[in-house]
């Protein structure tokens, strides 16, 4: 074994191996004709930088060197089943719980990335062993890129003579279909000869099964409920499992079945399949004693024998296709990883499958399903960050990420956070909007007959968290209220849901009206709402929890959430509510406005003993973005206020790269504001910028017309423009991170982490066309009041709005002061609601904003 010196040469001459001509893919077609190759060939390469760029007009990501500074993945997901890649090959896949119900095991490690689901790739003359990405074998290669695509990821390799793209993809949950035909992933890896030699290889998968609760802390155990077969036939292999943690009440705890069957299977395209396969079902054998994945001992020899399946093994699966290409030969090796509820869903979709062309044929499904999804509202401006985030990424991340996987490479979670989930479901509005709706339907049946809800949830087990953080309840009201504001569906106001403790199904006006009537029980007697155990911010955990401490910041948020409630109120002939709800916000905004007002900004919180928190005379905490923000979107703060407590976020908190969510960072723990304070100074909520709120602060930006300071706080966060400095920022260009570290880390200031699940995409992407562009819905109809970079000379977007279509362009104005408008074709008085036409009709505005 290499020692000191040596070892550290070693290691060098191994990472400088590996990546040699990394650099300079080039973009020859190898692949023939339906190679997504051709697709990227033909456009711009926009942030491009040593580790990647965007393609095909943002939609794509191709990252050309497998060292990015942390895993960069893709979350290919519909609502039944998903999967995360990494550019490495690393990841895992799950089947509607990507926590409790895990196909393939997997390990989070950030830095060695090394567990996923692997192809290897086998000279079966030389006994050359690579794989078809970098990981497992980190082989050297002789040129790599990975392009993370829409709802696609292709791996493309040269190594050892043999170019690969392996391309990964998970297919649309489409009405009409059944859900079997949206629980699988398929892979085609497409080999091609370059040699002028006849190559003999073999093409082999492998993962492990986990078939339940991940991380699976009890593995030893957890084996011993797997059952796996190998249909030798048919080439499909099985697993099942026996035992299931999620507790089933009628079976009693730890009694009941997976409810599905697993299944993997191989077939090269357009060939004969009978006696080229082998297949492998126990960890042991697969791997051999004291062995690795570089070098697995079943791919010792040429043609490995079957066998490790049943019940007695440490279940993985692993199918091994033999394939022969002549020189300049290709050939596509398939394989379909997935979970059906019955043996015959499984044949059904394998018979599907093992068609010609199925690949395709499914890649262009995804395509147009995510075209329909993401096309819905299309902006064009003269920033590319904006177009890609807000045409492409944002929603994809949303979607794919935080409202069906409900996972990420950071956080593997699964569960449903009570006002995380529901704000995502804003980017919904405007294409979707039965899709937001049906999310607040699901979590007002999460909530109690006495207006609390669960702080988060697990589907399928159904268990719950109950806490006394106390804004969880009020994002129901909030959610329904921009729901009702985009669609104007007042009817909405009277579906029935249940309580969680109630069967009895009530309005979700009532499910609203407990809510708030729940926050309003939880007053101070200086007239501010409770934090409890913390309100948006979980971590400050310790503030409140003898129910004493206060939350400025949830009284701005209340506010604005009995603004739209009242007018509900009134509409619908409650006006007793309505008046003890106008009395309750007259008497927080003098509350907020009084005992929340520190003298030069708001305070954000108060501790049980009255302690102050964010305030000029705390050393530690001093300041609070939210409790800023907040008074100004929602209006408690009079005009000269928020234009001062503005400033005092642009003085303290606007930093390099972001507005920090408060300065200066706590340096210790400190049990009395909570959690946070644990975090090392300066990371995600302890000072660093966290993105959810950091983009709340362009959205108050734009509120006070400061078009310069919300362009400035986009640019510092939009990821696109970040990713140019890939080195510091560490993680993807392409994804909204969860947190970028504050001033107070040193030099790690600036760095990205938590990346994909962040609630800031769905923000972001409001925030940038309801604020940014100013296309924003009101009860009384469409309201355009940009707010555009100085330097845009224009600006279009086209989006949906009540069953009209809007095409809509904004133009900078450098004739006159005056900022005007015309809606088809008529002066329009600039600002004021566009109501809709009730004609489904094609609307056109032009805005001219004066200067
Ligand atoms: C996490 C939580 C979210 C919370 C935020 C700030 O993202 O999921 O609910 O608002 O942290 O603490």
């Amino acid at each position: 074994m290499p020692s000191g010196k040596k070892l550290k040469a070693t290691i060098r001459r191994r990472k400088a191996d590996l990546y040699v001509n990394c650099y300079n893919v080039t973009r020859e077609n190898i692949y023939g004709k339906d190679s997504l190759m051709k697709s990227s060939k033909t456009t711009r390469r926009l942030f491009e930088t040593g580790y990647g760029y965007f393609t095909n007009g943002g939609s794509a990501y191709v990252i050309k060197r497998p060292d990015t500074p942390r895993p960069w993945v893709n979350i290919l997901a519909n609502p039944n089943y998903g999967m995360v890649i990494s550019q490495a090959g690393g990841g895992f896949s799950w089947v509607d719980h990507s926590t409790l119900s895990v196909l393939t095991r997997w390990e989070m490690d950030i830095v060695r990335d090394n567990w996923g689901k692997w192809v290897y790739l086998r000279d079966n003359e030389t006994g050359e062993l690579w794989s078809a990405s970098p990981q497992p074998t980190m082989t050297r290669l002789d040129s790599y890129e990975c392009e993370h695509g829409i709802g696609y990821t292709a791996i493309r390799l040269k190594a050892n003579g043999i170019d690969s793209e392996w391309t990964l993809t998970v297919p649309p949950a489409e009405d009409g279909r059944s859900r079997a035909e949206s629980m699988f992933e398929l892979w085609r890896v497409k080999l091609h000869n370059r040699t002028d030699r006849v190559r003999k290889l073999s093409v082999c998968s492998h993962f492990m099964w986990c078939l339940g609760a991940a991380p699976d802390s009890k593995r030893e155990f957890h084996k011993l409920f797997i059952e796996t077969a190998w249909d030798t036939e048919q080439g499909v292999l099985t697993a099942k499992k026996n035992l299931w943690e999620v507790p089933e009440p009628r079976y009693g705890h730890w009694n009941t079945t997976w409810p599905y069957i697993a299944y993997h299977s191989s077939w090269v395209a357009g060939q004969d399949n009978t006696g080229r396969t082998s297949a492998c079902g126990d960890h042991g054998m697969f791997t051999g004693r004291h062995g690795d994945w570089k070098s697995p001992a079943w791919l010792d020899g040429s043609e490995p024998a079957n066998g490790g399946f049943g019940r007695y093994s440490d279940a993985v699966g692993a199918i091994s296709k033999q394939v022969e290409l002549a020189p300049g030969q290709s050939v596509d090796v398939m394989f379909v990883l997935g979970a059906a509820e019955t043996q015959n869903e499984i044949d059904l979709v394998l018979s599907r499958l093992r068609r010609e062309g199925s690949m395709d044929e499914t890649l262009s499904r995804v395509e147009q399903n995510w075209e329909s999804l993401l096309g819905a509202v299309k902006v064009d401006t003269p920033d590319d960050a904006f177009n890609v985030l807000n045409n492409t990424w944002l929603m994809y991340q949303a979607l794919s990420s935080r409202l069906w996987g409900r996972t990420g490479y950071w956080q593997q979670s699964g569960a449903f956070g009570f006002r995380d989930q529901l704000q995502d479901s804003q980017v919904w509005l405007p294409g979707d909007t039965d899709n937001c709706l049906a999310q607040i339907r699901l979590h007002a049946r999460h909530q109690f007959a006495d207006g609390t809800v669960y702080h988060w949830w697990h589907p399928l087990s159904e268990v719950g968290h109950p806490t006394k953080m106390t804004d969880d309840l009020l994002w129901l009201p909030f959610v329904l209220t921009n729901y009702i504001n985009e669609t104007d569906d007042t009817d909405a106001l009277d579906l029935k849901e249940p309580f969680i403790d109630d069967t009895e199904a009530v309005s979700l006006w009532e499910h609203g009206r407990r809510s708030i009537n729940r926050v309003l029980l939880r007053m101070s007697k200086r007239g501010l709402p409770l934090i409890g155990e913390g309100d948006w911010n979980d971590g400050m955990s310790g503030c409140g929890r003898l129910m004493k401490g206060e939350s400025v910041w949830l009284g701005h948020f209340l506010y604005m959430v009995l603004k739209g409630w009242i007018e509900f109120a009134s509409q619908y002939g409650y006006d007793e509510q309505a008046d003890i709800w106008e009395k309750a916000a007259e008497d927080l905004y003098a509350a907020v406005n009084e005992a929340g007002w520190d003298g030069d900004w708001y305070l954000r919180a108060t501790m049980d003993d009255g302690t102050p928190v964010g305030s000029n005379v705390c050393k530690e905490g001093r300041i609070y973005l939210n409790a800023q923000t907040w008074a100004v979107i929602a209006g408690t703060a009079k005009v000269a206020r928020g234009e001062q407590v503005m400033d005092a976020v642009e003085t303290h908190l606007h930093r390099k790269y972001g507005p920090l969510l408060f300065t200066p960072a706590y340096s210790k723990p400190d049990q009395r504001v909570g959690y946070l304070t644990r975090y090392a100074p300066g990371m995600r909520e302890n000072g660093g910028l966290y993105t959810h709120a950091g983009v709340w602060a362009i959205q108050a930006a734009c509120k006070l017309g400061r078009n310069k300071t919300a362009w400035e706080m986009f640019t510092r966060i939009a990821p696109p423009c970040r990713g140019m400095d890939p080195d510091l920022y560490a993680v993807e260009p392409y994804v909204t991170p969860g947190n970028v570290n504050g001033p107070d880390t040193g030099k790690y200031f600036g760095q990205g982490g938590w990346s994909w699940y962040t609630g800031s995409a769905a923000w972001l992407r409001r925030i940038c066309m309801e604020w940014i562009l100013g296309v924003r819905p009101e009860r009384d109809g469409l309201v355009i009041f940009p707010c555009l970079p100085p330097h845009w000379d224009s600006a279009k977007i086209s989006r949906p709005f009540r069953g009209d279509m809007f095409n809509i362009e904004i133009r900078q104005d450098k004739t006159d002061g005056q900022s005007r408008m015309e809606v088809d074709g008529s002066e329009h008085v600039f600002g004021e609601p566009i109501p809709s036409s009730g004609k489904r009709a094609a609307r056109k505005v032009i805005v001219y904003i004066g200067q």
